[in-house]
């Protein structure tokens, strides 16, 4: 028996792992990635932050967690005029390169050492390997498991695990430590020379952590129990707060914490009911914009992807003006 992230980390990203499957997280589960309308705001996103860049020479787009280059292919696709001749457009994934990808995309394996950019997480964070623990006797105690997904208490967790419990987890018998992702946001955090970094995730604040915890697996659509057995994903919401204060600690200047529904509407993205009489005038007009209305309408859902966190923090530049 290990703890969960080594479990995890074997199962989902080891040789022959989940994270390897041709068929990527697509094949799965539905994220914002896979809804159009997502990358016309993503590419909204970049024209800003290159604006409040000053147009530099070169803006990186950095996609973290790309899944099978979705998102990134479909921001160099809405993005014309002069800033398509400056885009690098960076791919950054534990899985191989799609067949199929536009050649300008990059696919790499580590975030680039140094971006003037966007950095951009969709779903990543949740996807990183943590450890579980139980509370116990005032003790804070790993939770191990086995490839059946059995558990039973493990080692006594270390100090850098019971400080983090203490600070963000303070509350319940059961602590997602969010270590980790922590560790894993401030590195793309540091990459970034200027401009700005998001992650967009499902998550939790410090005084409504779920107290049953949220590790859960996904497969062919459907929520199935957690087991590292290599036949699922694995994922488990994000403390986006904790996040924060990393990204903070890694050197970003300011925050902005809001929900995908409210950045979206800052990012301008509307889709107006069409006109009946477009129907017989012009029926692929129609129906397009019919279809943008119904990803918009996906892409704000209060009870679905509308309510994930975006996390915005910037170098240089300053989130509030870009989403304001
Ligand atoms: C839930 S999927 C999201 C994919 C895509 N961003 C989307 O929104 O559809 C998470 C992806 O992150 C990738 N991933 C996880 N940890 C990673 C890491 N440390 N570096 C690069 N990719 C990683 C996984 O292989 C997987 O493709």
């Amino acid at each position: 028996m290990t703890g969960w992230a080594a479990a995890w980390q074997r199962a989902v990203y080891g040789p022959g792992g989940w994270a390897h499957r041709p068929e990527g997280p697509a094949g799965h589960f539905r994220t914002s990635a896979h809804v159009p309308l997502f990358a016309t705001a993503i590419a909204e996103l970049l024209r800003r932050v290159d604006l409040a860049l000053g147009s530099p020479d070169e803006v990186a787009i950095v996609d973290i967690g790309a899944g099978r280059g979705e998102l990134l292919s479909g921001v160099v696709a809405a993005i014309d005029g002069e800033l398509s001749a400056r885009v690098r457009a960076v791919a950054v994934e534990r899985a191989a390169r799609p067949d199929r990808l536009a050649p300008q995309i990059e696919w790499v394996a580590e975030p680039p050492r140094s971006v003037v950019g966007l950095v951009i997480a969709n779903e990543w964070l949740d996807d990183v390997p943590l450890d579980v623990a139980l509370r116990h006797g005032g003790a804070l105690r790993q939770v191990a498991v086995d490839g059946d997904g059995h558990e039973e208490p493990g080692d006594r967790c270390a100090e850098a695990e019971i400080a983090w419990a203490e600070r963000w987890w303070p509350a319940g018998d059961r602590v997602e430590l969010g270590v980790s992702r922590d560790e894993a946001w401030a590195v793309a955090v540091a990459r970034l020379e200027r401009g700005l970094a998001v992650a967009v995730d499902y998550g939790h604040l410090r005084e409504a952590r779920p107290p049953a915890g949220t590790l859960t697996g996904f497969r062919d659509g459907r929520e199935v129990t957690a087991v590292p057995d290599g036949q699922r994903n694995l994922t488990a919401h994000v403390a986006i707060d904790a996040v924060a204060a990393a990204g903070e600690a890694a050197g970003a200047q300011a925050s902005l914490l809001l929900s995908q529904r409210e950045a979206l509407d800052r990012l301008g993205l509307t889709a107006e009911r069409p006109d009946r009489a477009l129907a017989s005038r012009d029926p692929a007009g129609y129906l397009g914009a019919l279809q943008r209305r119904g990803s918009l309408a996906e892409l704000r859902d209060p009870l679905g992807l509308g309510r994930f966190f975006w996390l915005a923090q910037g170098i240089g530049v300053d989130p509030v003006d870009i989403l304001g």
